[in-house]
């Protein structure tokens, strides 16, 4: 069977428990492990990475809300004002529909651990800007 990014997950946790090792970067791999089993079918995090169903939330954490470039948003995401810090991340994940109601992302986590584990992960990911002094800043 050819390795799958989910099956390396999957084995990352098993040497993870097994060992107890490297507590730092265990919950950072759990972090993006966990993003790429609840977010990862409709969103991207990589920089430069393509917009799937959902924009590419690289470097989206500490924005405000719609910004993402070259993505088409729903009307009913046009202007909700949001900046997407912790809180409200935890909202929207919590229950997509109840904090903004239609809007395309339909998603819903009941657990909070697994909220807790996606969250970081994203603030984690610093938008990585590379440009000349002449250019204008481009976001991801
Ligand atoms: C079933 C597909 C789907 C899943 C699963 C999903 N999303 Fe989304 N997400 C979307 C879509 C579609 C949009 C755009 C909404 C719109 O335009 O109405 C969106 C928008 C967003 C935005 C707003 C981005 C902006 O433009 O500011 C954030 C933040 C977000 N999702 C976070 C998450 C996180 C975190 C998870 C996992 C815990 C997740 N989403 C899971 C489909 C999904």
């Amino acid at each position: 069977m050819p390795a799958t990014p989910l099956a390396g997950c999957a084995a990352w946790f098993a040497i993870g428990i097994a060992l107890s090792i490297a507590p730092a970067s265990a919950s950072e791999d759990a972090g993006r492990c966990q993003f790429m089993v609840s977010c990862g079918t409709c969103h991207t995090a990589e920089a430069g990475a393509l917009h799937r169903q959902g924009p590419n939330l690289h470097g989206n954490f500490g924005r405000k809300s719609g910004q993402v470039a070259n993505f088409k948003r729903s009307d009913a995401f046009a202007n909700p004002n949001l900046v997407w810090d912790e809180p409200t991340l935890e909202k929207r994940i919590e229950d997509s529909g109840v904090m903004l109601p239609g809007t395309n992302m339909a998603y819903r986590q009941r657990d909070p651990e697994k909220r807790r584990l996606a969250i970081p992960y994203l603030e984690s990911l610093k938008p990585q800007v590379w440009r000349l002094k002449w250019q204008k800043p481009f976001t991801a």
